[in-house]
């Protein structure tokens, strides 16, 4: 095949996936990047951010993007690096929990909390006690009080759940975590929580946060592999390093070989939009989500949590029915199992029009 074969080819199968731009996507906590940012993965799409021997130019870039995220999160000593994604930084969170605390095993993980957790668990041979959730579906505060011991390794928290997008109490689960870990999966909140007025804390201002997850490639604006991490300060890189034996330094990080586009796709993106350009977008999204909800109220749609972010879990009487009602209607839209809901993730592709759309959809098949 030719080049020109191959991308048509490509571009051929391509054509048989939804578009963001379609505005039929309610189901992603991705959206289409910015052309820079696109632009700015492509200039260093050959650059292996491990490789910093070789490729001195990215370590510059990838400590500006961990300053400008010490900013946002309210920490000037921050430390971290660009990594696959959410499940990548939830996972190396805890590997540096246990390097913390090697005797410990036991984490406690409230029930909304992401699948990556599992997958840590397992790998690190760590105990998951599960807390229930309140009725707002957040973590219950009484369940870790009365969880939380010597042997507890970490506890987990979410800034922005999977299935509703609930923020847990995460000021007041701070305050019982004196001496333990306690990490933030902030991957989809962490883009949207700083740029909001009186949002609830959930950075490094409460003093016993260890660790942030926020994923730049969710409400960043950023083309995958883009995910981050950070840690409080470096001294938790000590226990992490490893010095192989073939390359002149030690690496911290979990992945080995790491995409230098990422990075400076993230660096384009907080560059091309800074503190003000994403102000200007969530506040759109929330104001649309503000829509939806009161559209939703006028359809007698049960709304399960308040939103505190651009996501909406919906709960209509006949929810199967209705469900696949409205994929037939070409909606792509996901069902939680265990909530029982419809998960609405109102991204910056999901414009007013878009919902006035759906909203007629969905009235039609009520
Ligand atoms: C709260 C939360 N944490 C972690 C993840 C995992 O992120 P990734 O798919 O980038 O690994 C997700 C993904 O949706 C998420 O919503």
């Amino acid at each position: 095949m030719d080049e020109h074969e191959i991308i048509d080819s490509l571009k051929r199968i391509r054509s048989q996936d939804m578009l963001y731009g379609d505005g039929r996507i309610l189901s992603s906590v991705s959206t289409k990047p910015l052309d820079v940012a696109v632009e700015a993965y492509n200039v260093f799409s050959d650059v292996n951010a491990l490789d910093v021997h070789v490729f001195k130019s990215i370590e510059g870039i990838e400590y500006d993007v961990v300053s400008w995220f010490g900013g946002l999160l309210n920490n000037k000593l921050i430390a971290g690096y660009v990594s696959s994604g959410g499940t990548e930084s939830n996972i190396y969170a805890l590997w540096a929990a246990k390097k913390l605390y090697p005797k410990r095993k036991k984490i406690l993980v409230p029930e909304s909390a992401h699948y990556s957790f599992l997958k840590a668990a397992d790998l690190l041979d760590l105990e998951i006690k599960w807390i229930p959730l309140d009725r707002g579906f957040k973590a219950d505060i009484p369940s870790i009080k009365e969880c939380i011991d010597q042997d507890t390794l970490a506890v987990v928290a979410t800034a922005g759940t999977s299935a509703l997008g609930v923020v847990d109490p995460i000021e007041a689960i701070n305050n019982l975590c004196k001496e333990t870990f306690f990490h933030v999966d902030a991957a989809f909140g962490g883009f949207v929580l700083p740029f909001l007025d009186g949002g609830p804390k959930f950075d490094f201002s409460l003093e016993n946060i260890d660790s942030i997850t926020v994923d730049p490639h969710k409400m960043g604006f950023v083309p995958m592999p883009s995910g981050a991490v950070f840690l409080r300060d470096e001294s938790y890189l000590h226990k992490l390093g490893i010095s192989p034996t073939y390359l002149p330094f030690k690496t911290y990080t979990l992945s080995g070989s790491r995409s230098g586009g990422a990075i400076a796709a993230t660096w384009a993106a907080i560059k091309y939009l800074g503190v003000g350009g994403y102000k200007r977008i969530v506040a759109e999204c929330m104001k649309n989500t503000r829509i939806l909800c009161s559209e939703l109220g006028r359809l007698g749609v049960e709304i399960l949590a308040e939103p505190e972010l651009n996501f909406v879990g919906i709960r209509p009487n006949d929810l199967e029915e209705i469900w696949s009602s409205l994929k037939a209607k070409g909606w792509n839209i996901l069902m939680d199992k265990k909530t029982r809901s419809i998960r609405i993730v109102v991204m910056p592709h999901v414009s007013g029009e878009v919902i006035r759309s759906f909203i007629s959809d969905l009235e039609d098949v009520i």
